[in-house]
Order: C-alpha cells, then structure tokens, then sequence
C-alpha cells in the first residue's frame, strides 16, 4: 500500500514581509518546502503540493526539485481542510495512506513519519503528530484520552483551561487516504476564524467509530516558520545539526560554529575543514581532503587528499581530482583540475580543463569570455603555465608544454614546445634617472609657483 504525501504551501507568511512566497525562503540553500519534501522523501506514494500564494514561482521551483510532483491549487486559502480537499483530484484513486505536511515545517525527520506509520499499521486510522510545548502559544491543543487523540481545538476557540494544556499540534496527519479526504471534506466553518480547520476531522473520525491516536515528538522537529526572526532560527538549528552530523561522521571542523553547510553538503571521512568556510549547494569532499580557512564552495567536487584555500572560491562545476591543490585567491568555475595539478595563487581558472601534474603560475587567467560567448581552454598532462599567463580561449596547451611568464597565449600551443608571447625587453641607458630628474624639477617649480 502506497503512502502519499499532501503538502501545504498556499499561505502568504504576510509575517515575513517579503514579496517572495513564504515556502521560497531558504534554509542551509535550499527553499522551505523542500526540506519537507525531503523529510517525506521515504514515502513511495504521489507527492501533491497545494499551491495558492505565488502559485506560479512556487510551483516551477517545486517542479525544478521534484519534476513527478503533482500541483493542485488553492485559489483562496480558506484553512487547511479546505486545502487538502484541493489535492483531492490529484489523489483520485491513489489507494493507500496520505500524509500532510506543511511547506514550512521543516524539520520533521523521517523516524517520526515511521513512527506514525507505525502507529497506523497498529490499528489507529488517524495519527496526527503532537509535542509537548514549552509554551503553548497559539497552537492547536490536543485533547486525548490515554494516547487516544479526543479533538484538536485552535487556540481561538479555545476555553481557558483548555488553553492550559501543553499537548499541541503539530499539523502533520496521517490517515488512508480516502478517509483523509472524506473528512476534510465534511469540515465546517462554524468557529472563531471562520476557516475550514482540518483538525476538525478528530471529532468526525470519532463519530464514525474511527479511532484517532497522537504521536509525539520533540519541540524542535515541529518549528514552523513565520517570520525572518523563526527564520534565522531555523537556519541556526540546521548548522547545529549539520555540524554535530559531520563530527559524528569523522570529519574535523577545527571551529565547528564558524563552518556553514548547505543541505546536501557531503563531506567524507577525514576531511579536515578550518575555520570560517561556507559550503553553498552541491559540494562533496572527498576522504582526507583539507579545506583550508575562509574559502567558498558551491557546486564542487574536491577530490581525496587535496587542498584547497585558504581564501579559495570553488563555483559550480568545480572538479578537483585527487591530490590537486588550489591556493589562496584562486577561482575555478566549470573546470577539472587533473590529479596532482597545481593552481596555487591568484589564478582564475574557468571552462577549462587541467591535466595531471601541470602547475599553473601565479596570476595566471583562462579568458574564457569575449563579451557574449564563452570558451574552453585545455591544458594537457605535466604543462608549466608561467606566472601571470593570459590564456585567450579558445586555446589548447599540449601536454608537456610551457608558456613563459606574462604571455597573452592567443594560438595553441603543440605538446613539448615553449610559447614566448611578450614583448622582448629593451634596456634604454640612463633614461630612468633621468626622467626622475625632470618630474622633480617639475614638482620643485610647481611649489614654487
Ligand atoms: C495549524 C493547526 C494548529 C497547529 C499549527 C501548527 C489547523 C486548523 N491548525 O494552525 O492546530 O497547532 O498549525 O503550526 O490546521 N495553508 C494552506 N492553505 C490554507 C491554510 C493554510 O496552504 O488555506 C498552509 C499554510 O501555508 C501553512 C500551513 O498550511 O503552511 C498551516 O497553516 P496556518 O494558517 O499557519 O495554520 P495555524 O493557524 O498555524
Ligand atoms: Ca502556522
């Protein structure tokens, strides 16, 4: 039997004053909703996201991450029964169980889903997810009976004693599928927000004879973001995460709290990472690799045993293989450095590819842009690129070869041979002294006057 997924991203999040929808706001590099997604990514069922607010830009970002996931609108966002009663089309026939999320949770883990499975396959026929708050706030409380869940009421309509129980909901339900979207399509309106609330469905379960139950889990997991302040919060509770899973793992973070991951950064046994690094989307490292203080890392593999920085920017398509080397104030975009090569200072180095064992010189460019295309350079096996070379693209530099420091290299260079590709020098006797002798006296009469 199949488990779906419902999740819910039509709110506005007017609370973050932003012109961009709430669940496009990133955490560690990656938009809210997908954090749920990825909580949910054990389910093996549909995934239907309901989409309202900035349905458009909410809906290609979900479809750029997830391209089998079903979209359903909800035009007006009338509450949460009425918006998993727009999933229903999408769901027709689909069999099964259902969970719903909302696309600004992000933090529920994988075991607690399983966990409410388990509650399920154990007979319950609702399993919604409650934690035990440090402040109750304005949360939905749970009224139970044992571990049997009796009605959820919204804070709003709540009685003051009510209002004392700690018990909350979180939002994340699981049911079959069909009861599911039975019920939440029999939720009135008749309360104190006049929206269709899909916590109502306890109360309509019950009166089915069907038996609802809760599961709890820590505060932490049910973090809902409403604001920048919620936000940074959350970002600041991933880090936390994401640093003590690295340590866990056998990596060395030499200053664990100056390291910022992004949610997908894989880093391998024995990496070693300095202080003050930021890895963006998409960076593995491999095993025993060093990533040296104050670089940036985004969309890069870093092969075993290589290093990289201090003061090293690694963007999309970076390839390092094992053993290389990339220095302070060296960039490399959409280029492999072959194994063992050497780019250790001041080089930019883009479109291109490096082969084994060539060193590039300090200050050394591949100009891989001409105002509106881009070009590839390619440098060969056990090359010396000299100092401050200008590799104009589209160039190749064969294997074995050398180009002399300060050289503009604007035609190929064949393996084993040596480009010279600057003026010669010419030495003009005495001109120096006396070219100083002239400015100072013009600087003397310029006081002077
Ligand atoms: C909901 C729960 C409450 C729980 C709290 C936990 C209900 C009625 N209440 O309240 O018991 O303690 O979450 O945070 O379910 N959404 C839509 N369409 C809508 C309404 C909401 O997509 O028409 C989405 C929102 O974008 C949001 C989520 O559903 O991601 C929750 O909605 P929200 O209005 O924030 O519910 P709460 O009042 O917080
Ligand atoms: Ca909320």
């Amino acid at each position: 039997m199949p488990t779906h997924l419902i999740l819910l991203a039509a709110g506005e999040g007017t609370r973050m004053q932003s012109d961009m929808p709430k669940v496009l706001h990133e955490i560690a590099g990656a938009p809210l909703f997908q954090h749920a997604l990825n909580s949910a990514a054990a389910l093996d069922g549909r995934r239907v996201i309901v989409v309202g607010h900035g349905a458009d830009a909410v809906t290609s970002a979900a479809r750029s991450i997830d391209p089998d996931i079903l979209v359903a609108e909800q035009t007006e966002q009338l509450g949460t029964a009425h918006a998993v009663v727009q999933a229903a089309e999408a769901l027709k026939d689909a069999g099964g169980d259902t969970v719903m999320l909302f696309g600004d949770t992000p933090f529920i883990r994988p075991e607690t889903l399983a966990a409410m499975k388990e509650a399920r396959a154990s007979g319950a026929d609702i399993v919604f997810l409650g934690f035990e708050a440090a402040d109750s706030g304005q949360y939905g409380r749970m009224v139970t009976d044992g571990d049997i869940l009796l009605r959820i009421v919204e804070f709003k309509d709540a009685s003051d004693e009510e209002r004392t129980i700690r018990l909350c909901n979180s939002g994340v339900v699981l049911a079959g599928t069909e009861t599911l979207l039975r019920l939440a399509a029999a939720v009135g309106k008749n309360n104190a927000a006049g929206e269709y609330y899909l916590t109502d469905i306890v109360e309509l379960a019950a009166r089915d004879g069907l038996v609802t139950k809760v599961v709890t889990c820590p505060e932490e997991e049910t973090l809902g973001i409403n604001t920048r302040t919620d936000l940074a919060a959350a970002e600041a509770v991933f880090q936390r995460h994401a640093r003590a899973d690295a340590l866990e793992n056998g990596v060395t973070l030499q200053a664990p709290d100056t390291v910022q991951f992004a949610f997908d950064t894989a880093l391998g046994r024995d990496a070693y990472v300095e202080p003050y690094v930021v890895f963006g989307p998409g960076v593995t490292v491999e095993s025993g690799a060093r990533i040296r203080a104050f670089s940036h890392l985004e969309g890069a593999h870093v092969g075993s045993g290589a290093v990289v920085g201090p003061y090293a920017r690694l963007r999309p398509g970076a390839e390092l293989s094992n053993d290389t080397r990339v220095g302070n104030f060296v960039e490399v975009k959409n280029a492999q450095i072959g194994d063992g090569a050497k780019v250790n200072h001041l080089s930019y180095i883009g479109d291109a590819s490096v082969g084994e064992r060539t060193n590039i010189g300090a200050g050394s460019i591949t100009c891989n842009y001409d105002g509106v295309f881009k070009h590839r350079t390619e440098i060969g096996r056990d090359v010396f690129i000299g100092s401050n070379t200008m590799l104009v693209a589209p160039v190749t530099v064969g294997d074995e070869a050398m180009t002399a420091t300060g050289g503009v290299i604007t035609k190929d260079v064949p393996a084993g041979d040596m480009a010279l590709a600057r003026a010669p020098q010419v030495n003009k006797p005495g001109l120096a002294r006396k070219l100083f002798q002239r400015l100072r006296a013009a600087k003397a009469a310029k006081k002077g006057g």
